[in-house]
């Protein structure tokens, strides 16, 4: 089964993501590591109390995992609507309250500081790969930690990448954008 994009634009797309989650079924695809492997850095930037955003969930089981060891106000997003479905249906009754909804995380429906942090395992490496970084940038400024307002989170925004690099850059732009606009950082 191949899962692989056909060009690194093509791993930013929905409709990539959707392919990928129903040829995949219900098989975790966990990246980068689970609950178990990231434990240390989780706990020093999250509380167990905190709202959470989780960017980019897809069928990874750190949710579940954090969920099971005290965080119990975690939201999921994902673009995709067949994984959204499948860990609701994953989760409606040995989880309560752990939800997964279909947001697409450069435009989100959130108010302002909604949430305490954000958690983005693999989910900004997809999106950055689109060429221009316009998706990249409109998913930090739109969840990002105070660098616009109307921010979802103000909170940390603990992100786990191959992508660091891009990262940085785009908010070293967007600290200095909302520093000269008299904004918080
Ligand atoms: C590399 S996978 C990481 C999945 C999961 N976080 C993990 O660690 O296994 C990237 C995820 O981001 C989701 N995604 C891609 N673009 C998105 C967007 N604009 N908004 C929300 N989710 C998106 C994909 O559907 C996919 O589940």
């Amino acid at each position: 089964m191949n899962l692989l994009p056909r060009t690194a634009e093509e791993f930013s797309s929905a409709e990539y993501w959707e392919r990928f989650f129903k040829k995949r079924g219900e098989k975790a695809f966990e990246w980068y590591g689970d609950y178990n492997k990231l434990c240390g850095v989780l706990h020093k930037y999250i509380k167990v109390q905190d709202k959470v955003l989780v960017v980019g969930c897809g069928n990874s089981e750190l949710s579940e995992q954090m969920y099971d060891v005290g965080y119990k106000r975690l939201t999921n997003i994902d673009i995709s609507e067949t994984v959204v479905t499948h860990m609701n249906q994953r989760n409606a009754e040995r989880r309560p309250g752990l939800t997964f909804q279909q947001v697409d995380a450069t435009q989100t429906p959130y108010e302002e500081a909604s949430y305490q942090a954000a958690l983005d395992k693999g989910t900004l490496d997809a999106v950055a790969s689109e060429e221009e970084g316009a998706l990249a940038r409109s998913m930090l400024t739109e969840v990002g930690e105070q660098w616009a307002s109307g921010c979802a989170v103000h909170g940390p925004y603990v992100s786990l990448t191959c992508a660091a690099g891009q990262r940085d850059r785009l908010a070293l732009q967007l600290r200095r954008g909302a520093a000269a606009a008299g904004g918080q950082r």
